[in-house]
């Protein structure tokens, strides 16, 4: 979808990202889009209202109760006109102001006066990010509806390294293009409606709802990790998200209501309507948003290709050459399917993936046992025409009473489904045997 003609309200909250957002105005105004501007006091003390006036030709929104509009309800005037509502940056406070339905100034009360897709793009110092406070508001406004453009990684304002930094402006444009392409397509919405019936996303998989999984919570990581060394570079693995997009899509076909935690991948992978997706960077930034996840999971599925080191603390400059080796102590990364199994409520199912090399069998068995998990997916990696960036995926599924199965090479939407399949089963109670560690 182009920005050409639509209207978008452009929220404005007060941290130094704000300046970014002149930028943002200046290019969605180039896409052809009218743009109003509402800005937070705060942001005021970071870039001029009239910098966004100038811009957009028309006034910036601030004052709830400025006497020259008094005779208009802008809140009302303003949520009528605009087609998308986005606020970038977002600071810690306006989204949580959004979260408890706060309207107390010009932008939250305009939020709850909009009806529209609503977009947030949070950039704040990682501390503030990573509190739970902050993760549990933007899981509300997640649930709600809202679609979160994640901030991106590298040196903050306060000289930290981490995540919080507001995305350049043209990745949030693609963003934007991209969720309210989603959110415009009247036949998704159509397929999403309906039970027992072939649905549909954008990479053309169709699969029959059985509603097996209706009132079920799924969690699913998906993706690689990125652990960043120094502002520009990081660790990571070739995983491209498409097992896990797959998983997505096949617990949405039987009906589950479906939580895509991702790691960074190409947005081209992320199904567009059957899952509420998390995108996350780091291990550390995954287990905790799957955490925050845990207590409405009835069920978890780990696929992602999580990077088991980082280094303890990221270089804040670009690590130079000096002619000398780098030596760059790594520690291990949390291990997200294990902190979960061994927490798991009473009838929660965990289901992991094991990429593996060499000993298939006795390197899952072990895994499952370690992780708690209730079953296994185990694929031999050393195969080119599986697993990592390709489509197709072929392995087998341990389950923790004995049984095995294997699938055979396959789209990886068909492995998906089996592996589904599997959670349907064990999710019922009669197969949830205890585990030994149980016992
Ligand atoms: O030990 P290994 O990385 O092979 O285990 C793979 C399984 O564990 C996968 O399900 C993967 O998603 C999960 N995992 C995890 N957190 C890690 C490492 C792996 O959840 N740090």
């Amino acid at each position: 979808m182009t920005l050409k003609d639509k209207k978008i309200l452009l929220g404005v909250s007060g941290g130094i990202a704000a300046y970014k957002a002149a930028d943002l105005c200046s290019l969605l105004r180039k896409r052809g889009a009218a743009v109003r501007v509402v800005m937070t006091r705060n942001a005021t003390q970071f870039v001029a209202p009239l910098t966004f006036e100038t811009l957009t030709q028309s006034p910036v929104y601030l004052d709830l109760f400025a006497a020259q509009h008094s005779y208009e309800m802008e809140h009302i005037s303003w949520a009528r006109w605009g087609d998308a509502l986005i606020v970038a940056p977002a600071t810690a406070d306006v989204l949580a102001k959004m979260a408890a339905g706060i309207a107390d100034d010009a932008l939250t009360t305009l939020y709850l006066s909009f009806t529209g897709p609503v977009v947030v793009a949070p950039a704040m110092n990682t501390q503030m990010l990573e509190h739970p406070a902050t993760r549990k508001n933007l899981i509300t406004l997640e649930e709600r509806g809202v679609r979160i453009i994640p901030p991106g990684v590298g040196t903050l304002a306060c000289g930290e390294v981490g995540a919080g930094r507001l995305p350049e402006p043209q990745t949030i444009i693609e963003e934007l293009e991209r969720i309210l392409a989603g959110n415009n397509s009247a036949a998704e919405e159509t397929a999403r409606s309906s039970a027992n019936e072939v649905i549909s996303d954008k990479n053309g998989v169709t699969a029959v709802r059985d509603n097996a999984l209706a009132g079920r919570v799924v969690v699913i990581t998906s993706g690689p990790t990125h652990e960043y060394l120094d502002p520009v570079r990081f660790l990571t693995n070739p995983s491209s998200g498409k097992m896990g997009a797959a998983l997505a899509r096949a617990a949405a076909s039987r009906g589950a209501k479906v939580h895509l935690v991702t790691g960074p991948v190409s947005p081209s992978v992320l199904p567009t309507d059957c899952a509420t997706i998390h995108r996350v960077t780091t291990a550390e930034q995954m287990l905790l948003a799957v955490q925050a996840l845990a207590d409405s999971a009835d069920a978890f599925i780990f696929a992602a290709a999580v990077s088991d080191f980082r280094v303890d603390r990221p270089v804040e400059k670009k690590i130079k050459r000096t002619g000398n080796a780098v030596v760059l102590p790594l520690v291990e990364n949390p291990d997200i399917s294990q902190a979960i199994g061994i927490r798991k409520k009473p009838g929660q199912v965990t289901i992991g993936f094991a990429a593996e090399t060499d000993d298939l069998e006795a390197n899952a068995l072990t895994k499952l046992n370690r992780k708690h998990l209730d079953a296994i997916v185990a694929n031999d990696v050393t195969n080119p025409r599986i697993g990592f960036e390709s489509d197709d995926n072929e392995g087998t599924i341990y389950l923790r009473n004995g049984q095995k199965r294997f699938i055979s090479r396959r789209p990886k939407d068909e492995v998906a489904q089996a592996v589904v399949d599997v959670l349907v089963e064990l999710l019922q109670p009669a197969h949830n045997v205890p585990s030994q560690e149980d016992t």
